[in-house]
């Protein structure tokens, strides 16, 4: 397994180039499906999750043209998806399981082929992180559904019918599964109290582009009218607002400034907000934003995770990271996912002083922190450890970087070119 070595104390500065955003990529690939025209889809990061998504696809039959730049920037690739044909509707465990969000084909084999079957998604690190949402919804729109040998059989006679369905808790997945369900259904069905992050409104435009009726994207209510067909189109996903956040808290730990280019400010207003309190700058500049760090020393703040326009659950892991050295106290609550502390104990072996108490973590902070060797346990938990890492004395060496590659694109290089002195050992 590769390995990432870092020695810390470089201030890094330059510019970073901000990949489109896998979390808006995965749904829009998976929206294919949807139609027998072509979706073309640009802006899309090069990353492990969206091979694994590709591949998934092409298992139903979808064909794959992969026509644009692979390595530059962020621009990214450009995939041409068609499912012209649907050969299969089952979607197996042995893809599923390294992917959580295989389970976003569930709604659209369902709205366009009337059956489905899809792997339930096994245990996950950071919770239990169950399907229930997405089950209900579906049922709401009149599919009947069964849970038998670890697979969710999903079937409705005719098409889905339109209804009013009303979230008891906002879900990404969900929001987004009956969304591109609904497209299909017959009649108007209205999703309340839908998931509002970027990601969401991101499917919803690429949606309308190929022919949907969905009125309220970026609000908790979406209405949508379903249509008999929907046709190809073209579609640059939006850029990545964890990856900018990510990025931008590397210039705050490091003292560094950095530019990132195609990074944007209203997707991560509640990040700029907190970053902007603990001493930090975020200006918008042409093409992106710059981010520095005013003060000698992080100052501490408060960060509750809640869903957008809240501060990301997906940024809580880099934000403790960043509040690890401060002169005061910092509390950071989670409260979108259970269990998901765990780059506390990795942080801690490098210095920090974290006590947890239920969903809430205490960061005291400490004069500096010290390199370590840590093992990465998820995507966002490792990338705070990269993090880390940057700012601590001596040498750092994360174990099991698999994760990162899930979720940023030549993450290595592109620290590197700011300044950092970091590298990949491949095994
Ligand atoms: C998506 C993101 C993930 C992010 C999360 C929250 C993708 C591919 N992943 O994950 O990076 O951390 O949103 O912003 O976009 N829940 C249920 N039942 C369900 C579905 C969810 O109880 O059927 C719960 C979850 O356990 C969690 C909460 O709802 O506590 C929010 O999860 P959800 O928004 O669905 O996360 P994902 O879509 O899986």
């Amino acid at each position: 397994m590769d390995r990432i070595h870092i020695r810390g104390g470089n201030r890094l500065t330059g510019t970073i180039p901000i990949s489109g955003a896998k979390n808006a990529a995965l749904p829009l690939m998976a929206a294919s499906l949807l139609t027998q025209g072509t979706l073309r889809l640009s802006n899309l990061p090069n990353l492990v999750d969206i091979s694994t998504m590709a591949n998934l696809l092409s298992q139903h039959g979808v064909s794959l043209e992969m026509n644009g730049n692979a390595t530059g920037g962020h621009t990214g690739r450009v995939f041409s998806l068609n499912a012209g044909t649907i050969t299969s509707t089952v979607t197996p465990y042995n893809l599923v399981r390294t992917m959580r969000a295989s389970i976003l084909v569930l709604g659209p084999l369902l709205a366009r082929e009337g059956k489905a079957q899809v792997s339930l998604p096994g245990g996950c690190a950071i919770g239990t992180r169950p399907v229930d949402l997405h089950l209900q919804g579906l049922e709401q729109l009149g599919a009947e559904i069964e849970l038998e040998e670890g697979y969710i059989r999903a079937c409705v006679k005719g098409r889905l019918k339109g209804t009013h369905i009303v979230m008891p808790i906002v879900s990404v997945g969900a929001t987004e599964n009956l969304l591109m369900a609904a497209c299909l259904a017959e009649g108007t069905t209205i999703i309340s109290n839908a998931a509002r992050e970027p990601e969401v409104s991101d499917l919803a435009n690429c949606l309308v582009a190929m022919g949907a009726k969905i009125g309220g994207a970026g609000s908790d209510t979406l209405t949508i009218t379903g249509v008999t067909s929907l046709k190809g189109a073209s579609h640059e996903v939006v850029s990545d607002r964890i990856e900018t956040g990510t990025y931008a808290m590397a210039a705050a730990i490091t003292g560094g400034d950095i530019t990132l280019t195609g990074g944007r400010l209203d997707l991560i207003e509640s990040t700029a907000k907190t970053l902007i309190r603990a001493g930090v700058d975020i200006t918008p500049i042409d093409g992106g934003l710059r981010v520095c760090r005013k003060s000698d020393r992080i100052e501490e703040v408060d960060v509750m995770t809640e869903p957008f326009p809240g501060f990301p659950t997906d940024l809580q892991a880099q934000i403790m990271a960043m509040v690890a050295c401060t002169k005061g106290a910092s509390m950071i609550t989670e409260t979108i996912f259970e269990n998901r502390f765990m780059h506390v104990p990795e942080l801690c072996r490098m210095g920090a002083n974290i006590h947890v108490h239920g969903a809430s973590a205490i960061i005291r902070g400490v004069e500096g922190l010290t390199g370590a060797q840590v093992m990465a346990t998820d995507l966002r938990a490792s990338v705070s450890l990269v993090l880390a890492g940057l700012a601590a004395e001596g040498e750092t060496v994360i174990d099991r970087v698999y994760h990162l590659d899930r979720g940023y694109e030549r993450l290595e290089e592109k620290l590197a070119a700011c300044g950092a002195d970091i590298s990949r050992i491949r095994k």
